[in-house]
């Protein structure tokens, strides 16, 4: 036999060096829920070891989350049902505590990167990310609404929005009111290829946000559609999007690899809450071992050719790292 294979798999060092894919905590992005008040770390049942913080509590988990080197974060808010209303105008409230907390995380930890979710779901009355107007999503009526909530969160400080709604052109209508409020260099992170997935169930638990009536098939995507998702990108990168992302990952990863392939910006994914909930309750059964899976997981991610990976393994990922476990 002239060709071994495995001879460059013999030892550590060689395996280290012929690695094509590598993973650090460079690349991830840790989801935070947030609530209003003081004093709140409330478990979410369907979220093993994820919480929804209150300020005071966030402000001490961030300082953990810092130390162990994660540096991008996305914040997501959980309403109370009694602020939500058809039009989202919590979002953009003065006395809105997600945007007090923006505020507060940014002036603590400057050197953090901030993201936020754009999208009308955890203001709306009616669960949805758009206007509902009988039973259809409106979308050219809801531009204007995105585009408030994403000045506000600009004049908070964030660093990247990210719109999550897929409402046909709101990233060009976010840009241009984001350049209008001389908000340049606020990025857009566009959810590009966001499909109808069964996975974002956990999270909607989380921010108790799920649609009050219908689904969302007729804006979120096809899971059969792969072509589609060429089409969605262009559109985004023409209107200024500066990421594109696939949401979910792991069963999209043909399409993270297909956007890396045809497209010159970075390219991110969504690993949610759905992926993060199945493997946290196979370790709890016993079935998997979390600390092999999960980098696993998060490595073929990398590898499909995610340049960023929103995750809530991140901070047990990091862990990993600093305790030299990989
Ligand atoms: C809101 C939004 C959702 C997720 C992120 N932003 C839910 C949805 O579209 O219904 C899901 C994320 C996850 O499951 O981790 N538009």
């Amino acid at each position: 036999m002239l060709i071994r294979p495995r001879r460059n798999r013999r030892t550590p060092a060689i395996r280290a060096m012929v690695r094509e894919t590598h993973l650090s905590v460079d690349n991830l992005i840790y989801p935070y829920f947030v609530v209003d008040g003081s004093k709140k770390k409330i478990a979410i049942e369907s979220l093993p070891d994820l919480y929804r913080w209150s300020e005071d509590e966030l402000l001490r988990d961030f300082d953990e989350a810092m130390e162990l080197g994660l540096r991008n974060f996305v914040l997501f808010p959980a309403v109370e049902d009694k602020l939500k209303d058809k039009e989202a105008t919590y979002s953009i409230d003065e006395n809105n505590f997600y945007l007090r907390i923006i505020r507060a995380v940014k002036e603590r930890f400057p050197e953090a990167s901030l993201m936020s979710d754009v999208a009308m779901d955890p203001y709306s009355s009616d669960g949805h990310d758009g206007l509902v107007e009988d039973g259809s999503i409106l979308n050219d009526e809801t531009l204007p609404i995105l585009s408030d909530m994403a000045v506000a969160q600009a004049e908070a400080g964030i660093d990247i929005i990210g719109p999550s709604d897929m409402m046909d052109g709101r990233v060009e209508a976010i840009r241009d009111a984001l350049d209008q409020e001389g908000f340049e260099e606020v990025a857009i992170m566009s959810y590009t290829a966001k499909y109808a997935s069964a996975f974002y169930g956990p999270f909607r638990d989380a921010l108790d946000s799920a649609p009050k009536s219908g689904d969302k098939k007729t804006y979120q995507m096809d899971p059969a559609n792969k072509r589609e998702a060429l089409r969605e990108a262009a559109l985004d990168v023409e209107e200024g999007a500066d990421y594109l992302m696939v949401k979910p990952a792991l069963c999209y990863l043909d399409i993270i690899h297909q956007l890396k392939e045809d497209f010159d910006v970075p390219v991110t994914a969504y690993n949610v809450s759905g992926e993060y909930a199945m493997l946290k309750a196979a370790a709890q059964k016993g079935w998997l071992n979390y600390d092999q899976a999960m980098p696993e997981m998060l490595l073929s991610i990398r590898r499909a050719g995610a340049d960023g990976i929103l995750t809530y393994f991140a901070k047990d990922f990091a862990r990993l790292v600093k305790n030299n476990a990989l």
